[in-house]
């Protein structure tokens, strides 16, 4: 799981450098699958229950499952979630980043920034003994006064030689998940922040796409942590 982690790190960190006005989400799409075979592991989301591209990249009011196109540049002023999942020797890593592309709004970059430190908020609960409940009310305590829509429909999970497994993990408050955090879980805490409302829908035409239900702009942050003796260790750092 670690090293999978650092390389989904590595990944996400040198696809990360090519995003600029211009770029395709197909050319960031190959970038980071030529980068994750040459490092003997695969690209999860591929083929992942019919998904048809390596990485997720989601452009401004999509929320997340976004799936790279040719001829799909990106713009000045646009943010865009590109989220990396490997598998290497049967473990997957799991991790994504909301980046700028150029010069963006304040509002933007707002909320760029209260979506990474939610993630870090929901982060910093994660000890033995804790309930994964406590992840969601974190998250929610910090985002909700500022106004904010937590999206309630995808939430973080396990993962392990899967890529996703139990348990959910949410990200909203009073969410009832009450299993217990012990050494040696390991999971995603991958917030999904809309500047709007809370609601979303998926693309009734390639059936992954998802929206924000009114157009407003989301972020999103992920990392895997692991549960130690006594906290977290991020494990998508390289
Ligand atoms: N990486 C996403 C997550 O954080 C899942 C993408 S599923 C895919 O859970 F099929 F769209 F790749
Ligand atoms: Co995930
Ligand atoms: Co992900």
């Amino acid at each position: 799981m670690k090293d999978a982690g650092k390389l989904a790190a590595e990944v996400l960190n040198e696809t990360g450098r090519l995003v600029r006005p211009g770029v395709t989400t197909l050319e960031l799409n190959d970038f980071a699958h030529r980068l994750t075979l040459k490092r003997g592991a695969e690209s999860a989301p591929l083929n992942y229950r019919g998904f048809p591209k390596s990485i997720c990249t989601s452009i401004n009011n999509v929320v997340c499952h976004g799936i790279p196109k040719k001829g799909e540049t990106l713009k000045e002023g646009d943010i865009v979630n590109l989220d990396i999942t490997v598998k290497l020797d049967g473990y997957h890593g799991d991790t994504s980043r909301t980046f700028a592309v150029g010069k963006i709004s304040d509002a933007a970059q707002k909320l760029m920034e209260d979506t990474e430190k939610s993630m870090w908020v929901g982060i910093e609960v994660v000890r033995p003994g804790a309930r994964i409940c406590d992840v969601g009310d974190s998250i929610d305590a910090f985002l909700t006064p500022k106004g904010y829509g937590i999206v309630r429909d995808l939430c973080g999970h396990g993962i392990g030689r899967n890529f996703h497994e139990e348990p959910q993990v949410p990200h909203y408050k009073n969410n009832g998940i009450r299993s217990v955090m012990r050494p040696g879980m390991t999971f995603t805490v991958e917030p999904m922040v809309n500047r709007g409302s809370y609601e979303v829908f998926t693309d009734a035409h390639d059936g992954w796409t998802v929206w924000t239900r009114d157009k407003s702009l989301s972020a999103q942050f992920e990392h895997t942590v692991l549960v130690t003796d006594d906290g977290y260790e991020v494990l998508t750092r390289e």
